[in-house]
């Protein structure tokens, strides 16, 4: 019976501090400031074929680490950007499309930050 309760006390702690902000390792602290390294120069026009398929390339390594944690909506949110990426490759230097496709980019980094970032100050971000 003590023992039962002790399980049951560590699960409970155990919740606890999954629910709390965590500490992003250093390689999702990376693939976060290549990513905004990338969109800021899609958004500036510079080298967008090399910066879309690297930001694919760098979802696809986020979008692994989400998996991990059953988290649909930061899984769906990694693919909207990634589709924005591949928007952004179709549409061939036309204004319009690109903007569109940067729209999409946007929403995926914002939907999955809404729900999963938690600024703690101006520097430090964690994971929730
Ligand atoms: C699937 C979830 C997810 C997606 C998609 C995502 N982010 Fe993040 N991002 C996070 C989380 C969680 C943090 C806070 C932890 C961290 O900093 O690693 C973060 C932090 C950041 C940071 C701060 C990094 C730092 O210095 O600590 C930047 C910049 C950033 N994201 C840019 C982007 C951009 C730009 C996109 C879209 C192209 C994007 N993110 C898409 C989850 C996501």
């Amino acid at each position: 019976m003590k023992t039962l309760k002790l399980t049951f006390a560590g699960l409970l702690l155990a919740a606890c501090v999954a629910m709390a902000g965590e500490k992003p390792s250093a390689d999702h602290i990376k693939w976060m400031k290549d990513l905004a390294a990338q969109n800021g120069a899609i958004r500036k026009g510079v080298d967008v074929e090399k910066n879309a398929k690297d930001m694919q390339a760098t979802l696809k390594l986020v979008g692994a680490f989400w998996k991990t944690r059953n988290a649909p909506d930061a899984s769906k949110a990694c693919g909207d950007s990634f589709k924005g990426a591949a928007a952004m490759l179709e549409a061939g230097g036309d204004k319009e499309k690109m903007a569109a496709a940067g729209k999409m980019i946007g929403a995926g980094c914002k939907g999955c930050h809404d729900g999963h970032r938690v600024k703690i100050s101006d520097t430090e971000n964690e994971i929730k």
